[in-house]
């Protein structure tokens, strides 16, 4: 029976095998519905707390008598990263109010942050 025994092999292994696509399909999932979340709060809180210094229609790099970087060009510096944008949040920068943010909420910033990248 070498011929239904490789069969059965074949069935287990493409059971596996699907098995494990689902998997993986359904971690991407969650994963991108996760910073989808994280970027929606940010952009509420961005909303609210650091909109007027740096999210002014039109606003880029160093714009206006202040000299600001608005979010997209912040989210477009060559080498950008989500730990970048916290790790100055968490400095509690001198130029900035302290606005007195958790983790979560630097967190969420920056993942709102770098979701203006790629928008036009
Ligand atoms: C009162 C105005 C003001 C507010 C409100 C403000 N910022 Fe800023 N922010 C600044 C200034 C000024 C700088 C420094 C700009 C510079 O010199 O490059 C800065 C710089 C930054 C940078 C670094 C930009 C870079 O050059 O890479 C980030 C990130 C940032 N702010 C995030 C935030 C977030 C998030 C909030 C809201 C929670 C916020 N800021 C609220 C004024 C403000």
């Amino acid at each position: 029976m070498k011929f239904s025994k490789s069969t059965k092999v074949g069935f287990m292994d493409r059971f596996a095998r699907t098995g494990i696509a689902v998997f993986f399909a359904a971690t991407a999932v969650l994963g991108l519905t996760g910073a989808a979340d994280d970027a929606a709060r940010g952009r509420a809180l961005a909303e609210r707390l650091c909109a007027t210094c740096h999210l002014n229609p039109g606003q880029v790099e160093k714009t206006g008598p202040a000299g600001i970087p608005g979010f997209q060009a912040v989210a477009r510096r060559p080498n950008q990263t989500r730990e970048a944008i916290v790790s100055w949040l968490q400095s509690v920068p001198s130029v900035m109010p302290n606005h007195h943010l958790t983790q979560d909420e630097m967190e969420d910033l920056a993942q709102f942050i770098l979701s203006l990248r790629n928008e036009p």
